[in-house]
């Protein structure tokens, strides 16, 4: 059984299921991973550093598989911006042709993007930076709901209400992000207005993930609780799982309140992502994760993961719903 939509179309994909570009997880095994298991995987490109080792990214993945697969190309407010002109460059070059882009407008990239056949979906988390990235010529949105592992930005607006908002205004097809686990969410979002989902969290829990074991199990042990909003005082809220750090953190931000800068909990953010998903150093920091944490129980293979979901989602759209009609 295959679920087409929009995105399915759009991007040559056979399954509606993207994987989020993922800060130390998004390398080639996971994106790969998930392209072949019938998704769209996408390669972090920041991760990377520098647009030579993410040209040799994408050379890697293409050697592990043959199907579609994207990069993410986070725009992040930096005082030294990364090389967005070489990592623009190197995904052209490299002949990748979808682009997540996520964190700011990225008007600016887009005509060279489009030229070279790009096609480019924003992942944003509000109806109006949804309707702008349709203005600026976006092919798609990810719609990313309060509920999401990341930013989440600062309108806290959930799924429930974001994404029926966001099928009331937009034209272009969107996902849903945030909170996506198996085939309910999947059904879920469709109803709502979605032609597919984004998964991060969940796709952190699964044997092809290139993270420390620590990682995958922290994820099944958690629940919906365990996870933390910080750096609000900020503007620049990220929601983590809680640990130690997070603690630590959090305990500053109280006490310094307004005066809180980036400096103050530096040790608790900065350089922290290869010490938790390389070391398994589960108290480095604090690290992206979303409240989806909670339906999290196992570690499959990606094919698993999504083979289950679209199966999931037909059973419940043949028999569970179908069966309430009257
Ligand atoms: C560990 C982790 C790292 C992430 N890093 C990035 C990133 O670098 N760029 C980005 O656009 N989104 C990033 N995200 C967000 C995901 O792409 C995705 O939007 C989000 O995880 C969706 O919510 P969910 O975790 O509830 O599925 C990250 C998420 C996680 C869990």
């Amino acid at each position: 059984m295959a679920i087409k939509t929009r995105i399915t179309e759009l991007f040559g994909i056979e399954h509606p299921i993207i994987q989020g570009g993922m800060h130390y997880v998004g390398f080639a095994e996971m994106a790969a991973a998930v392209s072949e298991a019938g998704g769209l995987g996408i390669i972090t490109g920041l991760t990377q550093g520098t647009p030579d080792k993410l040209a040799a990214e994408i050379a890697r993945c293409r050697d592990m598989t043959n199907k579609p697969f994207g990069v993410n190309l986070t725009f992040l407010p930096a005082v030294t911006p990364p090389d967005y002109p070489g990592f623009v460059e190197a995904i052209i070059k490299g002949g990748v042709k979808i682009v997540e882009t996520a964190g700011n407008n990225p008007q600016k990239w887009l005509p060279a993007m489009k030229e070279a056949g790009v096609r480019v979906i924003h992942k944003c988390t509000s109806v109006r930076h949804s309707l702008k990235a349709e203005a600026i010529g976006c092919d798609a949105v990810s719609v990313d709901g309060f509920e999401c592992g990341g930013h989440p930005g600062e309108d806290d607006v959930p799924n429930f209400i974001l994404l029926p908002r966001a099928a009331e205004e937009l034209k272009i097809p969107f996902v849903a992000s945030g909170g996506m686990a198996d085939g309910r969410s999947l059904v879920a979002a469709m109803a709502l207005g979605a032609e597919g989902m984004n998964m991060g969290t969940r796709f952190i829990a699964t044997k092809e993930a290139p993270v420390h074991e620590n990682v995958k199990q922290a994820l099944v042990a958690a629940s919906e609780l365990d996870t933390r909003l910080i750096m609000r005082p900020l503007r620049n809220t990220e929601r983590v799982l809680n640990n130690a750090a997070v603690e630590r953190l959090l305990e500053k931000e109280r006490t310094l309140g307004e005066k809180l800068t980036f400096a103050d909990i530096i040790e608790e953010v900065a350089g922290v992502y290869p010490r938790i998903m390389k070391s398994g150093e589960m108290d480095a920091g604090g690290w992206s994760c979303g409240m989806v944490a909670g339906l999290i129980h196992d570690i499959p293979t990606v094919k698993e993961l999504i083979d289950r979901t679209i199966a999931e989602a037909e059973g419940l759209l043949r028999k569970r719903l179908a069966g309430y009609l009257a």
